[in-house]
């Protein structure tokens, strides 16, 4: 299995959107027996706790179900484990650098660098601001999400 974790600051907001989103175009694909998918936050603040309730509303608008996740901090576990360790922005991605040495920190990537639409390499942080923030994350995480999947599909010709 190809596993992939995605991962943001709290693991409430972006994260579990990117989890679910890229879960439901893995299904709608007919891979989820070839790919595992999680994700994480680098704090501790919201281990244990279910996605925040704008996450929740905005992606069960577009038939993604963020209700079973919980959240839960990154670990240096995790960067042996999966296999594409999947960053929502510059500051999560050094976070995690730094979890582990240099050669194994080459399959921490930013989800952006998947997006063949935004010209952004960051999604960009919702939590402080309102609903139309949710919005226009879900729509930048849908669209890498897909060019996340192909990049899959071909370094691993499935
Ligand atoms: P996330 O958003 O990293 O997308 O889950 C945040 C959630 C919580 C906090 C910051 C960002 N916080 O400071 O508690």
């Amino acid at each position: 299995m190809v596993k992939v974790l995605f991962v943001c600051l709290g693991n409430i907001c972006r994260s579990p959107t990117a989890e679910g989103t890229f879960r439901k175009i893995v299904i709608d694909a007919d891979m989820e027996l070839l790919i595992e998918i999680d994700s994480a936050g680098t704090h501790a603040y919201h281990i244990g706790e279910p996605p925040d309730q704008r996450a929740l509303e905005t992606a069960a608008r577009r038939g993604i179900d963020l209700a079973r996740i919980r959240g839960r901090q990154a670990t240096a576990d995790d960067l042996r484990r999966f296999d594409y360790v999947v960053a929502m922005d510059e500051e999560n991605r050094r976070h995690l650098m730094s979890l582990v040495p240099a050669d194994m920190s080459r399959k921490v990537r930013l989800l952006m660098e998947f997006s063949a639409k935004y010209a952004e390499r960051e999604v960009p942080d919702p939590y402080w601001g309102g609903n139309s923030g949710f919005e226009r994350v879900l729509d930048m995480i849908e669209d890498a999400a897909h060019g996340l999947l192909e990049d899959i599909r071909t370094r691993h010709a499935l």
